[in-house]
Order: C-alpha cells, then sequence, then structure tokens
C-alpha cells in the first residue's frame, strides 16, 4: 500500500518533469515559446532544493521515509536530528561513504548499517542541503568546500 504510494509519488514527479522539458524544446518560434512558458505550472526544477530533492525521492525515501521520520528503530529520523543538526559535515560523509556505527538520534539508538548512497561530492551537498530544509528543518546549508577534505572511499 505505501509502496504503491511512493510510486505513484515518483511518477507524477516524473510526469511533471517531462511535461515542463517539452515546453522548451520548441526554439524555432521565440514569441510562441514565451507563451508555452508561462502558460506552464509551477515545477519542482522551480523549488530551492530540486535537485536533492530528486535524489532524496530516488534513493533515500524508501528508508527515511517521504516525511524524513525514518522508521523508529530501524532507519534513523532526518526530520529534526539533533544528530544530524551537530555535525553537517558527517552527514555529507555518510552520504557518500555510507555508515556502520551505533548511534543514537534522538535519544534512540541506531546500528544498522547504512551503505553508500550517492558518488559525488555534489550530489552529497545537494541531497544533504534538501534534508536540512525540509521536514520542518531549519538547519542552514553545507558547500562543496565543507566536503572538499573528505575522501571517496573506493565501492
Ligand atoms: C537502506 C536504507 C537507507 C537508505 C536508502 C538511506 N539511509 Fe541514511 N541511514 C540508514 C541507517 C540504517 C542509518 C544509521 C546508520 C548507522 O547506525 O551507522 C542512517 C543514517 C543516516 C544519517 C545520520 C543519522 C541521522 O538520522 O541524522 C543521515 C544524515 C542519513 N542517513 C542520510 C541519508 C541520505 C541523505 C540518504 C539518501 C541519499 C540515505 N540516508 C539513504 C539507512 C538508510
Amino acid at each position: 500500500m505505501k509502496r504503491t504510494f511512493m510510486f505513484a509519488l515518483l511518477l507524477g514527479g516524473f510526469v511533471a518533469f517531462q511535461s515542463c522539458g517539452g515546453g522548451e524544446t520548441k526554439t524555432d518560434k521565440p514569441a510562441e515559446t514565451a507563451v508555452v512558458k508561462t502558460e506552464a505550472a509551477p515545477s519542482d526544477a522551480d523549488e530551492p532544493f530540486a535537485a536533492g530533492k530528486k535524489i532524496y525521492m530516488e534513493k533515500c525515501v524508501v528508508c527515511h521515509q517521504a516525511n524524513g521520520e525514518g522508521v523508529p528503530g530501524a532507519f534513523p529520523p532526518l526530520k529534526n536530528s539533533d544528530y544530524l543538526l551537530a555535525d553537517k559535515v558527517r552527514a555529507i560523509a555518510q552520504t557518500l561513504n555510507g555508515s556502520n556505527e551505533v548511534m543514537i538520534v534522538n535519544g534512540q539508538s541506531y546500528n544498522a548499517p547504512m551503505p553508500p548512497q550517492v558518488d559525488t561530492k555534489e550530489d552529497a551537498v545537494a541531497v544533504i542541503n534538501y534534508v536540512l530544509n525540509s521536514f520542518g528543518n531549519d538547519g542552514g546549508t553545507v558547500t562543496l568546500e565543507d566536503a572538499a577534505h573528505i575522501d571517496i572511499h573506493p565501492r
């Protein structure tokens, strides 16, 4: 039931993305293109953390859930996570290299391993910035410079 819903959500996002892209391919008639663009519905691409949201929906949502609350005892929350907000650069590293340690998040212990999630620092920074500013979080932002010292472990 939940999975079907998530799939519908993903598919919906994809269709919205496609239809937006279609409006931009008309380049031969500039006047018409302008009309098409103003009539197009606002898409995810207009959101400030759109790239990170796309990664989240593709990779993180299965465990950390669409509302960022995770699954108590199994997958820790990213919503209002004291652990996350205590070290945002650590979160970039965990997204790149995974995590396999006992951690206490909002008073609850977690120790299942998280596999590496993304291959580039750009993607890791984008998705962490989405997380830091979603689910009611007001966690600021991280930059590629923050990630400069992180070693990406061989896969
Ligand atoms: C297969 C399930 C799974 C997926 C997919 C997953 N995670 Fe995790 N995540 C975990 C688990 C389990 C932990 C706890 C790891 C530990 O104890 O070392 C965790 C921990 C974390 C933490 C630190 C703890 C916290 O709650 O603040 C962050 C940040 C995080 N994940 C971000 C992400 C992001 C971003 C993605 C997607 C790019 C992602 N995770 C995808 C399972 C997952």
